[in-house]
């Protein structure tokens, strides 16, 4: 497993789940965590809820039984109960990053390096799958803005390409052809250096799950799930949008900017509610996931489109 750095919660890593959210929601409530205002707002954001929404108030956690036991990852499975058994044969060492495109400084880094260059936060967030069901998890990382940072972009650089991991031998799922592999996602540059996008190492302050994405995946709370690619080996910084798996696959159904839309509907399903899980009420759903306050400046000057 890659070396994990936590520099300010560690002691999360040894507290059971609901002692550790506890503390948390005390220290938070003090005013003690260092992080950003974003951290603090996010954890308990009612930033864009909407007055019959059940969710209102402190964002409670999805236990992490559920999150690590049904997951999208289409290397290995389309059975999402099957996903977190097959990942398990996945080599996590040795594991590169490289970062490189249109950028003065690219690089390559050993993931046990890129852990120990930033110190660690933890982010809850929501999490919409745009197959109409969310969780609300706790992630571990660093702003991806901080990575991308270190590269130097060009001002050539308007987006942001992801790819995953392409390791046929152990990913029973690029043998068989659902998806053009590897997994590849993107953001325009702004949404990629915006103070909520995470680069993920951790969940629920123990490191990453296979099954979640391990050893790096990236969260944009406000974007459906198919945004948040997972074991990423190549971030590539270029200047125009690039190709991305769902949206070559079925261009009418998964949109390049995959926001959290509910007043647009997948061509098959409504997206005005989700369903929880674990809970068994369906919530409604919020425009860009309860994070509007925050992003929605990002699309002032595109239209309507753009938020899907
Ligand atoms: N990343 C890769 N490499 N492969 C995938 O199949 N699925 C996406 C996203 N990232 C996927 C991926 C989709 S559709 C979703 S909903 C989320 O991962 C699921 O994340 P989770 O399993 O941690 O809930």
């Amino acid at each position: 497993m890659p070396s994990f750095s936590m520099s300010r919660i560690s002691e999360n890593q040894v507290t059971p789940e609901e002692i550790f959210f506890k503390k948390r929601r005390q220290m938070l409530i003090a005013g003690m965590l260092t992080g950003s205002s974003f951290l603090d707002r996010t954890v308990y954001a009612k930033d864009g809820l909407t007055s019959d929404d059940e969710n209102a108030g402190a964002l409670k956690a999805t236990p992490i039984e559920l999150i690590t036991n049904y997951n999208n990852y289409y290397e290995f499975s389309n059975d999402k109960k099957a996903v977190k058994v097959l990942a398990q044969d996945l080599t996590l060492h040795p594991w590169t990053i490289t970062v490189d495109g249109e950028v003065e400084n690219p690089f390559t880094i050993d993931i046990d390096d890129l852990t120990k260059l930033f110190a660690m936060e933890e982010r809850i967030y929501r999490f919409r799958c745009v197959e109409g069901w969310s969780m609300v998890v706790p992630w571990t990382g660093f702003s991806l803005a901080r990575l991308i940072d270190r590269a130097r972009p060009t001002s050539r650089a308007r987006f942001v390409a992801f790819e995953s991991v392409h390791r046929r031998s152990e990913m029973p799922g690029q043998r068989a052809g659902s998806l053009i592999w590897p997994y590849r996602e993107g953001l325009r540059i702004d949404e990629a250096m915006h103070p909520l996008t995470f680069a993920v190492t951790g969940l629920y302050g123990k490191p990453l799950p296979k099954q979640n994405g391990a050893p790096l995946r990236i969260a944009v709370p406000w974007k459906y799930g198919f945004k948040n690619p997972k074991a990423i080996v190549h971030i590539r910084l270029v200047s125009s949008q690039p190709a991305t798996s769902w949206n070559i696959l079925a261009p009418s159904e998964y949109g390049f900017y995959g926001n959290v839309n509910p007043l647009v509907s997948h061509p098959r399903w409504s997206q005005q509610r989700e369903n929880s899980i674990g809970e068994m009420k369906k919530h409604s759903t919020l425009m860009l996931n309860g994070y509007a306050d925050q992003v929605a400046y990002l699309y002032a000057h595109n239209d309507a489109k753009a938020l899907y």
